[in-house]
């Protein structure tokens, strides 16, 4: 993220959330309850880089996805040179959305869906009607405006400000994390889409610590020892950890057992645990031995986020006669239910006004990376 304004809250809370791990406080009440800090989040985090979905939603050329809304809106296009492009989803006539957000399409040409202006996939200006014969109308002045967008692994994010940090540094020590797994070769099989009536932030803080497993998740538990593991430190704009899996274990699911295959070229380490990480702000990736989950989360309002699930399998477990990815679906669907059970309840708490930040537990140091990532982003710096 980028040097920008600070957030309304108080400049006091947020030095309590920045103190030392062990003193240290969460965020202010407001963070999770206040449309107007939602808005300035809308305008400092999620205008930098964030992800937009993966690449292979967007199946061959010409197909075109509407994604985010308002400031962020954002029109996602495969080209003619099968290159994913990112333009802000706004037409250069007078402003109607190219397409309703979260709609598709697919055709040679974007168009808009009100005077019918076109554009070719590149976004430059094919035909508007009636300006056939104006002088001085000039069509190169009014091609889609373009925004800067990274295909990382089959992951699409985009910078809707053009003004973040560079990719590389945003994404600065997850390459030899992330690639061993080649996300870019693996095929969404199941998704789920869940619209949560809770704050974006109450998702990755849960998902950032496992103190809540021995309670909330028998099921997790079981296969993967709570207290297993340890988080990383890492340079850019990620954070995140891993677990361990008991010995008898060969992944995540009600068994332990896995129905796929394992992915090629993967460690010891990596076969014997799982990886959990937050993309900041909004792509959760969970990296198994034998298939990649990822949350994908859009922020709707202060207190509501659409959340995509989606789990991708290697090429071999496809090619499996009986494949059925449901030993990992099935498995993830119980323990995100547990656990937006959670996030709900805890969003409804906080609505409360004697609700006041709370401290963190030894075993929850990934929530304070995520805390003071956010609380850093809410003081007006890095
Ligand atoms: S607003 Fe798009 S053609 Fe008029
Ligand atoms: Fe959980």
């Amino acid at each position: 993220m980028f040097k920008q304004t600070p957030a309304p809250v108080p400049a006091g809370d947020l030095a309590a959330s920045l103190a030392p791990f062990g003193q240290s406080r969460m965020l202010p009440r407001a963070a999770y309850v206040d449309a107007e800090v939602f808005e300035w989040e809308k305008l400092h985090i999620f205008s930098g880089w964030h992800c937009v979905g993966q690449a292979s939603d967007l199946d061959g050329v010409g197909a075109q996805k509407a994604v985010g809304s308002g400031a962020n809106g954002i029109l996602l296009v495969r080209g003619e040179d099968h290159q994913v492009r990112a333009f802000a989803n706004v037409c250069r006539h007078r402003g109607h959305e190219m397409l309703a957000c979260g709609a598709t399409a697919k055709r040679r040409g974007i168009v808009c869906p009100y005077h019918s202006w076109s554009y070719k996939l590149d976004g430059e200006l094919r035909k508007a009607p009636g300006f056939d014969a104006a002088k001085d109308f000039d069509s190169s002045q009014f091609g889609l405006a373009e925004l800067r967008l990274v295909n990382w692994h089959g992951y699409l994010f985009v910078d809707p400000s053009g003004a973040d940090i560079d990719f590389d540094e945003h994404v600065a020590g997850m390459e030899d994390v992330i690639g061993p797994y080649r996300p870019e070769d693996l095929t969404v099989v199941a998704r789920h889409s869940y619209e949560l009536a809770t704050n974006w932030k109450v998702i990755v803080e849960n998902y950032q610590e496992c103190y809540h497993c021995s309670t909330i998740h028998p099921e997790l538990s079981k296969i993967s020892p709570p207290t297993s593991g340890e988080n990383l430190d890492l340079p850019g704009d990620w954070i995140g950890g891993w677990m361990s899996m008991i010995d008898e274990a060969e992944t995540m699911s009600l068994s332990g057992r896995s129905g796929g295959v394992a992915i090629k070229g993967l460690s010891e380490q990596e076969l014997r645990s799982v990886m959990y990480l937050v993309g900041f702000p909004n792509l959760l990736v969970s990296l198994h031995p034998d298939y990649v989950m990822t949350h994908l989360m859009t922020p709707l309002a202060v207190d509501r986020t659409h959340v995509e699930c989606a789990w991708a399998f290697p090429k071999e477990a496809l090619d499996k006669p009986d494949f059925d990815p449901s030993y990992a679906v099935d498995f993830w669907d119980l323990t995100n239910r547990q656990d937006w059970t959670a996030c709900e309840s805890v969003q409804r708490g906080l609505s409360s006004p004697h609700a006041r930040p709370g401290p963190l537990a030894p075993d929850e140091d990934g929530v304070y990376q995520f805390v003071t990532r956010v609380a850093r982003a809410y003081s007006g710096s890095r």
